[in-house]
C-alpha cells in the first residue's frame, strides 16, 4: 500500500492514535499524515508520535466533526495539494462517544458529522483519484474508511442486549452512517474513489473498555492489512478488520 497522504479524525487517542502511529512505520509510509483532535489538551501522544516521525510529515488540525468550521483543516490540506508530490488521499474517519447520553449527541457526531466531512474533502479525494486516472480503484489511489461499529449491524442486532439509551442511540447512529455511505458509494465509484465501511472489532481503548478483547495495535495492523487488499469489488462494503462480510 502507498498512500501518499491520509486525513485521520479523531486521532489524539484510541484507534486514530494508532493508526497514525503505524501509519507512519508502514513500509512505505504517506508523505504526509494530517490527524485531527478537538483540544490542546489532549495531544500529547500525539505531538510525541509527530515529533519522532522520520519519513512522514505528520500535520496535526484542530477539528470537530460535528462543527462546519472545517474551512481551516480544508486550508491546511489543500496548501499540501499544491506540491506536485500529492496524488493521494486516503481519509480515515472515526470518531466516537460510547458514553454520550443523548442519541443526537450519537447521531450528529458518528452519522451527520462524518458524512460533512466527507462533502467537504471530497473535492481532494477526487483530485487524487484523477491524479491516477484509468488505475482501479484502491486505497493508495483515494478512499473513505469510515470505521463503523458491528453492532451497527440490523440484521445481527439480537434481542438480548441490554436496551441502554447510550447504547440504542450509538448503534442506531453507526447503522445510519453505513446507510449513507452505502448509498453515496455509486457517485464515488464515477470518481474513482473507493468507499468502505469497516469494523475495528473490540478495542482496548477508552471506549472499548480494558475488558475489550483486541489490543489497539493489533487491530490497526490488521485494519491496515485489509486496506492493502482492497479494490472495487468492495465499493460501498461493510467489513470487518480481516476483510471478512458483516451483513448490514
Ligand atoms: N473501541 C471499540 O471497541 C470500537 C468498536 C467498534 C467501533 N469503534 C469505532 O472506532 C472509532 C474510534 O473509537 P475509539 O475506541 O478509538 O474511541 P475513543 O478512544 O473514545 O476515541 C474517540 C476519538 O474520537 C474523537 N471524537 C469524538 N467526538 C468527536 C467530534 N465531534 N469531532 C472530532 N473528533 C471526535 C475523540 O476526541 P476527544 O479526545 O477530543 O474526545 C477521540 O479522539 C469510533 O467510531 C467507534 O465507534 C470502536
Amino acid at each position: 500500500m502507498e498512500v501518499e497522504s491520509v486525513l485521520v479524525t479523531g486521532a489524539n487517542r484510541g484507534i486514530g492514535l494508532e493508526f497514525v502511529r503505524q501509519l507512519i512505520r508502514l513500509a512505505t509510509p504517506p508523505k504526509f499524515v494530517f490527524a485531527t483532535y478537538r483540544n490542546e489538551s489532549s495531544i500529547k501522544d500525539l505531538e510525541s508520535i509527530r515529533d519522532g516521525a522520520k519519513d512522514s510529515v505528520v500535520i496535526l488540525i484542530k477539528m470537530d466533526v460535528t462543527s462546519c468550521g472545517y474551512k481551516k483543516a480544508l486550508q491546511s490540506l489543500d496548501k499540501v495539494g499544491k506540491n506536485p508530490n500529492f496524488p493521494t488521499t486516503m481519509l480515515v474517519r472515526q470518531t466516537g462517544g460510547i458514553w454520550a447520553e443523548e442519541t443526537f449527541t450519537h447521531f450528529h457526531t458518528n452519522t451527520v458529522g462524518p458524512f460533512m466531512v466527507l462533502e467537504e474533502f471530497l473535492p481532494l479525494l477526487k483530485k487524487a483519484a484523477d491524479r491516477s486516472e484509468g488505475t482501479k480503484m484502491s486505497v493508495s489511489r483515494s478512499a473513505v474508511v469510515n470505521i463503523s461499529a458491528g453492532n451497527g449491524s440490523i440484521t445481527t442486532a439480537t434481542f438480548d442486549f441490554p436496551v441502554i439509551h447510550a447504547a440504542v442511540g450509538y448503534r442506531v447512529s453507526k447503522a445510519a452512517s453505513n446507510m449513507a455511505m452505502r448509498m453515496i458509494a455509486p457517485a464515488l465509484t464515477k470518481s474513482g474513489i473507493l468507499d468502505i465501511q469497516m469494523c475495528p472489532g473490540w478495542v482496548k481503548t477508552d471506549m472499548g473498555s480494558p475488558a475489550a478483547e483486541l489490543e489497539c495495535s493489533d487491530s490497526i495492523a490488521a485494519m491496515l492489512k485489509t486496506m492493502e487488499g482492497l479494490n472495487e469489488s468492495h465499493q460501498g462494503a461493510f467489513i470487518d478488520r480481516n476483510g471478512e462480510p458483516i451483513p448490514f
